[in-house]
């Protein structure tokens, strides 16, 4: 794969990659399709990485519908699908991992311990095979891109990082490869979480700015909700995950709930403005 893209390179094509986990649905796509406005070869990633998995979590059952999948991208005319085995990315002496320290210790870092340094490792690994001018993310997983985004920074890794904004259905629920595990009835409790995020938006738009006043408006439109448990709701800077003492630009609202037994995440970017604020 490495020395197919390089060859691509040299012929001076510009490679816009997608990394997946699979299980595609439309927020891949409008990944595949951002990508193919910025490059002139679109490189798509299925690889169900191991080691952003705990014990306990769901990589046995994580969905993996490779033909549908595969269908998906050539209608998208992918030029190419890089469909590793997990020995082809981890060696069986791999011991080298990325931590991205900070920004991987909150949220789904608490929660989730691990996860952060096997998705900034494969990512890694990713980049360096498929070596893109850029690759393409989805803000679903806010967390995730301010992580390899300080990563690439950090490890000055030479490929552009663009975030493409969340797909949504149209109760407001995130398109995620984990809603393949829920009925209708489920997914329709699961659109709290979208609601909860408008209620606190609408609060900081009209000139809220203390974060808990506006966390507390999410919460109080999540919480009633049937089998639903708040992991946490936080009010943070997008890009660098900074608290906020108060909500007076930009702010990114992240949500991560319990939801009959599986963990569901999104976020969104507030902006109030200045005008009509208390
Ligand atoms: O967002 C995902 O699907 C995964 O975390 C990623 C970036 C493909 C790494 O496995």
């Amino acid at each position: 794969m490495q020395a197919i893209c390089l060859g691509l390179k040299r012929k001076g094509r510009k490679i816009a990659f997608v990394p997946t986990m699979g299980a595609l649905h439309e927020g891949h796509l409008s990944l595949v399709r951002r990508a193919r406005k910025l490059g002139d070869t679109v490189v798509v990633s299925v690889f169900v990485n191991p080691t952003q998995f705990a014990p306990g979590e769901d990589f046995a059952r994580y969905p993996r519908p490779l033909s549908a999948d595969k269908r998906l991208l050539v209608t998208e005319k992918v030029d190419l699908l890089f469909l590793p085995t997990a020995s082809d990315i981890y060696s069986t002496d791999h011991s080298t991992f990325v931590d991205v320290e900070e920004i991987s210790s909150i949220l789904e870092g608490a929660a989730r311990p691990g996860h952060f340094r096997g998705v900034a490792t494969v990512v890694a690994k990713l980049l360096n095979v498929v070596c893109p001018d850029v690759a393409v993310f989805g803000q679903k997983d806010g967390q995730q891109v301010a992580m390899i985004k300080s990563m690439v920074r950090h490890l000055n890794f030479p490929a552009r990082i663009v975030v493409a904004p969340t797909v949504r259905e149209r109760s407001g629920l995130a398109m995620s490869s984990r809603n393949r595990y829920f009925n209708q009835e489920q997914l329709s409790r699961a659109s709290c979480i979208h609601r909860g995020m408008r209620a606190a938006e609408a609060l900081a738009i009209a000139g809220e700015e203390d974060p808990a006043k506006i966390e507390a408006a999410a919460r109080s439109e999540i919480e009633p909700t049937p089998g639903v448990r708040i992991d946490y709701i936080a009010i943070l800077d997008p890009d660098d995950l900074r608290t906020l003492d108060r909500v007076e630009g930009k702010a990114g609202i992240f949500v991560a709930v319990w939801l009959d037994g599986v963990r569901l995440i999104d976020n969104i970017i507030v902006r109030p403005s200045r005008r009509g604020r208390k």
